[in-house]
């Protein structure tokens, strides 16, 4: 695919505790067996199951992905983990800015963009998430609604290394509700959101930058999304807690032209 090596990343939201992650990773690290992947995979559990999910994918090529965290390495924060924590916990990966947190948890471009540095300087992979409502792709400014989060996003932070940072659009409308973008509208906002990284960080990391797609991926629309030009893997919800789906994804969206 495009040079870019495919992501396919199970975001597991508040679902699994630690002992149903430990059934998880044990029945799809069998069903893995001796295949040899075409593109990264990643998990993110939730912050109790982190230990299982480490320690179960020990020696295999999984990333670890916390769903959230503090822009502060500690402090006063009651309820909030923070980037040593999580580095510390195995993880090699952060979700950031995800759809539910901005709706119903109040991150903010500014508190997204404080994140992305925190994960950063800590060491973790930032997956960053953005995208469009419903209300504002009806309203005919979903360009301008990307356009803002991706810059303020990034905003001043100083970094280079394309391969160390994720960009996952999720539209909210297709977000757990089973409607897919279709690949004709997932691409064209992937394209023009590479061609604003273009501008704001040149083509070195706009041309090697991974941009995953999310919302109501699934075995069976895998294939036709992955396929476009400018989508590099998938950021999946729902059809991540099942091992056959997610293996199903990954097989479909990595493996077939
Ligand atoms: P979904 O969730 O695949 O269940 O739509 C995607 C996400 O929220 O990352």
């Amino acid at each position: 695919m495009k040079g870019r090596k495919p992501i396919i990343a199970g975001n597991w939201k508040m679902y699994k505790t630690a002992a149903e992650t430990r059934a998880f990773v044990s029945e799809f690290i069998g069903m893995l067996s001796n295949r040899t992947l075409k593109c990264e995979v990643v998990l993110a559990p939730p912050f109790t199951s982190i230990h299982s999910a480490v320690t179960g994918t020990a020696g295999t090529s999984i990333g670890i992905a916390g769903q959230n965290l503090h822009w502060e390495n500690d402090g006063a924060f009651t309820g909030e983990v923070s980037g040593p924590m999580l580095k510390e916990a195995g993880c090699s990966h952060v979700i950031i800015g995800h759809s539910e947190r901005r709706q119903l948890f109040g991150d903010t471009d500014e508190t997204i963009n404080l994140k992305i540095d925190a994960a950063l300087r800590n060491d973790l992979i930032p997956i960053f998430c953005l995208g469009e409502t419903l209300q504002e792709r009806e309203a005919g400014i979903t360009f301008e609604v990307v356009t803002r989060q991706l810059t303020a996003g990034l905003g001043a932070i100083s970094f280079s290394d394309a391969e160390s940072f994720i960009i996952a659009y999720e539209p909210v409308w297709a977000i757990g509700t089973g409607k897919t973008a279709s690949p004709e509208q997932a691409q064209e906002i992937h394209a023009f959101l590479r061609n604003e990284l273009r501008l704001l960080r040149g083509s070195e990391f706009s041309d090697s930058v991974r941009i995953l797609y999310g919302g109501s991926v699934k075995p069976d629309n895998a294939c036709s999304l992955m396929n476009c030009e400018d989508i590099d893997g998938g950021l999946v919800g729902g059809a991540s807690l099942k091992a056959s789906d997610f293996l199903g994804i990954i097989k479909e969206g990595t493996e077939k032209d």
